[in-house]
Formats: C-alpha cells, structure tokens, sequence
C-alpha cells in the first residue's frame, strides 16, 4: 500500500459515516387520524374525529373549525397544547370584581372548574394561584380529590408602594396549590368596596394561571385592562395520565397497556395513574405501538457525539477512532489523538492461524511532510509494539 492510497483511506473513514439514511419521522396520531388542529399537534392517546382515534372518550377532543385558526376543545375547555409527559395546557377564565367610584358592585364574575371523573387534575407544579388588587380578599376552594380553602387578603395604600413585575404579596399575591384535586371555584371580596384605593385599583381579579407565563405588572391593577390585555383568557396546566393503574400494576400483556414499543412506564407524579415515555436513544410518541423511534446520534450535524467515526445502533451509538489514531473516539471522552509524536503508526496482528507475525500499517492525519521520516520510523514502531505486546519480531 503507498502512503497516499493509506491517506485516503483514513480520511474515507472519517467522511463516511456522515452519510447515513435520515431516521423515519414518526406521527403523533394513530394511522388515518387527524394529527393537527390549527397550529397544535394531537398525539394519542388524545384524538380527533372518531373513536378509533383517541384511547377512549376521556381523551377524545373536538377541533372547531369556525374560528380561524381553528381551535382544539376537550369538553368547553379550550387546549393551547398537549405534552406526551402529562401536562395539558388550557386557555382559561379568571374571576372579577369590579366597583365604581361610588363604591357600587359593577361588574363581577365568579368561576370554577370541575374535572370530577375525568382522568386530569390541576398541575400543582405549573400552576399558581394568583390574586390581583388593592382591596381584596381572593380564595381558591377546592373540593373532589382533596377539600381546602386557600386565599389572599390585600390592602394597599397608594400605587407607589406596589413593587412592579414581583407578586410579593402588595397588590398581587401567589399561593402554591396542593396536588390531586379535581374542582376548584374562585370566590373574591372586598373589605370597603374599592372606595379608598378606586384611583388606581377598580377591580378584583382572581385565576389559577402557569407560572411560568404570568408576570405581574403595576399597570394589571387600574380599571379593566388586565381583563382587556388577555380577552379575560389566561393559560393553566392540567396534569392527564392513563388511569387507575400504576406501573408495577399496569401489565406488559394487557391489551389496553398504554406504553408501546422501545417506551418505559412511569407513575404520574400526582397520583392519577401511570405514563410513558420513549426509552433513551428513542423519541417519538410513546403512546402508539411504534411510535419511539431510533434517535440516529450521528446524523445531527451540530451535535454528533463522536470525535472519530460514529456508528449508529438501535437506542445508541458508538464512537471508533480511524486507523492510525488511538482514544475512545467520543467528544467527552479520551477522543481520537495521533499516537504521539510519529506520524506513522504501526499496528501488529497476530494471527494464530498463520504461524508468520502479519504487520500492517497505515498514515494518521493530514500533513505533507511524513514522506522523510516514513522509513524511519517504521523501523523504531515495530520494535517497541513487538516488545510491548510480548510477541517476538
Ligand atoms: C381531518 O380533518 C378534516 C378537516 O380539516 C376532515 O374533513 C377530515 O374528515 C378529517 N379526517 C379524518 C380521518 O377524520
Ligand atoms: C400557535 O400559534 C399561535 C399564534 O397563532 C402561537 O401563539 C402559539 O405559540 C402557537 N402554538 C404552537 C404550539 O406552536
Ligand atoms: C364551534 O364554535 C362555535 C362558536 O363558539 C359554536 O357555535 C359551535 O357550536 C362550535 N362547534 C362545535 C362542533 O363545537
Ligand atoms: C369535599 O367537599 C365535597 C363538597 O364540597 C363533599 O361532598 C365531600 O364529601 C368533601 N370531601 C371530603 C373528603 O371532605
Ligand atoms: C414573563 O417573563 C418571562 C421572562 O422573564 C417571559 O419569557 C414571558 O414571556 C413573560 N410572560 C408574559 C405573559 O409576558
Ligand atoms: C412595569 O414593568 C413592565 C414590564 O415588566 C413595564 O412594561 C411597565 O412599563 C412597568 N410599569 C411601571 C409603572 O414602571
Ligand atoms: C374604574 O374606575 C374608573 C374611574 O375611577 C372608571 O372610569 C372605570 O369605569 C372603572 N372601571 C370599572 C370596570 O368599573
Ligand atoms: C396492584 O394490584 C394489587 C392486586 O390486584 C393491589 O393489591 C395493589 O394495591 C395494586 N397496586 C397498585 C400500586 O395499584
Ligand atoms: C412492537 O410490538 C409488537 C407487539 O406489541 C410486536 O408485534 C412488534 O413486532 C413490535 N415491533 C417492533 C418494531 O419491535
Ligand atoms: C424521559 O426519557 C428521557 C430520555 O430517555 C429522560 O431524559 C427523561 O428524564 C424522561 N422523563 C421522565 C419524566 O421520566
């Protein structure tokens, strides 16, 4: 072999395995089922249209096609998104109390929301109970599940002491919710009618809202803009499960386990019952049989996890480093490196079937100025390789 036929074949083993198929894009719905509704994606076990769509009427949605974009229901609530790990974001309604200056009630609204005998609990991870006003007191009652009541009581004197974008208990207040309850009804009073604080907090305003989204600001206290700001629609997060099984429960075998191929079950963080997700290596949708599908980790062009030549396997990979160079050939590993200083390295085979000692070798690397050193140092390597690996040259 020349010392140019070994250069390209070092460099073809780099290239090659860059050039792999691209992995099969999995839907989210079952086969011959609607996948989206407006902009939302629809994964089972939820579905659309017909029952062979969705695990069971639990998870059956309705796309309304009369707005544009269309918009995605379960019951009257309406889904802003559905995530496989068991969250369902909801658009919701927030309750009101509003006074005039006269101190007379003028407009109020008191709402509540009831998921008895369905499969969801409200997200005591995602959401806050939130509170809004300068003469308020907010409560959260929660019943079916678990029975409390919770709340705020807020009196503030001027605007000047309401600390803007931080809910810190002056004109807005957040409270935790428990975990498992399936009812909640929001219920706002005031101490004095909004009399002494009506210059710059007319209104009451009470939800149950992602924490993550909302941000209270000083100009959410005067009058109905922060109904106006959000059409009186905030987002929550309800917790879904499959239900009434836990894992060690919800047999492999039987025909309604939810969890499919290359999928692990875990049990629902608040209680409901169990959920799936794609094994490592594997993403997709874990609710359908073939849903999780082989991650291809060499494929991702800004994040391939070898330094050397990635090989793609069913749930992983594996990294070698190409002929001539020596590591575990993994970016957070030893990598690939040119075996120290010679630019040829040799390798030593020995085969039992054959009774001569066989010696290949073959160039590492890029660089025009091997040529001199070539014979020297293939006389040096098979010394030291022959010693160190107790065979005799
Ligand atoms: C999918 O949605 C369209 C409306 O966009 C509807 O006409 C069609 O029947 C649905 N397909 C199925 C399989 O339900
Ligand atoms: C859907 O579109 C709306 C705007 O039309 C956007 O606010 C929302 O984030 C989008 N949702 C998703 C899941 O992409
Ligand atoms: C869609 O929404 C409109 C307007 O809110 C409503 O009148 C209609 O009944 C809804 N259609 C379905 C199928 O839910
Ligand atoms: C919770 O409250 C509901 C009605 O408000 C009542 O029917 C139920 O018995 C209560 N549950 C517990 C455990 O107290
Ligand atoms: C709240 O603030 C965060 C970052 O501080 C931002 O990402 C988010 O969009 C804000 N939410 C609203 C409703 O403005
Ligand atoms: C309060 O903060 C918001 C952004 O967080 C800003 O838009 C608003 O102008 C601020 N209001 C005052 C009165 O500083
Ligand atoms: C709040 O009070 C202002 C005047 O102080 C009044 O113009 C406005 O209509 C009131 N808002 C509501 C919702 O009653
Ligand atoms: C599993 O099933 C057994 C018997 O069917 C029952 O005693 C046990 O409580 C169940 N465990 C869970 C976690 O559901
Ligand atoms: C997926 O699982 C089903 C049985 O649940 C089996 O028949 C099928 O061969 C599996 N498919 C793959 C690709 O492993
Ligand atoms: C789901 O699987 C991914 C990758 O296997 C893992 O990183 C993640 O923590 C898992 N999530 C849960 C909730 O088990």
């Amino acid at each position: 072999m020349s010392l140019l036929v070994a250069l390209l074949q070092s460099f073809l083993l780099m290239i090659w395995p860059t050039m792999a198929a691209p992995s099969k894009v999995s839907s989210m719905a079952k086969p011959g089922c609607n996948e989206t509704c407006g902009n939302i994606t629809v994964l089972h076990p939820f579905g659309l249209d017909q029952p062979n769509c969705y695990r069971d009427e639990h998870y059956s949605l309705t796309c309304n096609y009369t707005f544009n974009p269309p918009k995605l229901f379960l019951g009257s609530l309406e889904v802003l998104e559905i995530s496989s790990l068991g969250h369902l974001r909801i658009n919701n309604y927030m309750s009101f109390d509003c006074y005039k200056s006269s101190g007379k009630n003028s407009k109020s609204f008191s709402y509540w929301v009831d998921l008895m005998n369905w499969p969801y609990t409200f997200s005591a991870t995602h959401n806050r109970f939130t509170a809004i006003g300068c003469d308020t007191q907010a409560y959260i009652i929660g019943s079916s599940g678990r029975n409390f009541t919770s709340g705020c009581s807020m009196l503030c004197s001027d605007l000047g002491s309401v600390v803007n974008g931080s809910c810190s208990g002056i004109g807005c207040c957040q409270t935790s919710i428990p975990r498992g309850f399936k009812r909640f009804d929001l219920q706002l009073y005031s101490y004095y009618n909004h009399i002494y604080v009506r210059s710059f907090s007319n209104c009451s305003y009470a939800f149950l809202v992602d924490s993550n989204w909302y941000n209270f600001s000083v100009s959410d206290l005067p009058g109905y803009d922060f109904y106006d700001k959000y059409k009186g629609r905030i987002p929550m997060v309800l917790d879904w499960a499959i239900e009434n099984h836990w894992c060690p429960n919800a047999s492999t075998t039987d025909s309604k386990y939810a969890c499919g191929n290359n999928s692990e079950c875990f049990d629902s963080p608040n209680g409901l019952g169990y959920l799936c997700n794609c094994s490592k290596g594997y993403q997709g949708n874990p609710y359908l049989e073939d849903g999780c599908q082989d991650i291809n980790e060499c494929e991702d062009p800004n994040n391939n996890p070898c330094e050397g030549i990635c090989t793609n396997t069913p749930g992983g990979y594996t990294c070698s480093c190409p002929h001539g160079k020596k590591g575990d050939g993994r970016k957070d590993g030893t990598g690939c490196s040119v075996t120290q200083f010679p630019v040829l390295q040799v390798t030593l085979e020995y085969r039992p079937d054959q009774t001569e000692l066989m010696h290949r070798w073959s160039v590492v690397g890029g660089g025009s100025n091997f040529g001199p050193l070539a014979g020297i140092e293939v006389g040096l390597r098979l010394d030291q390789i022959g010693l160190a690996q107790g065979y005799t040259v």
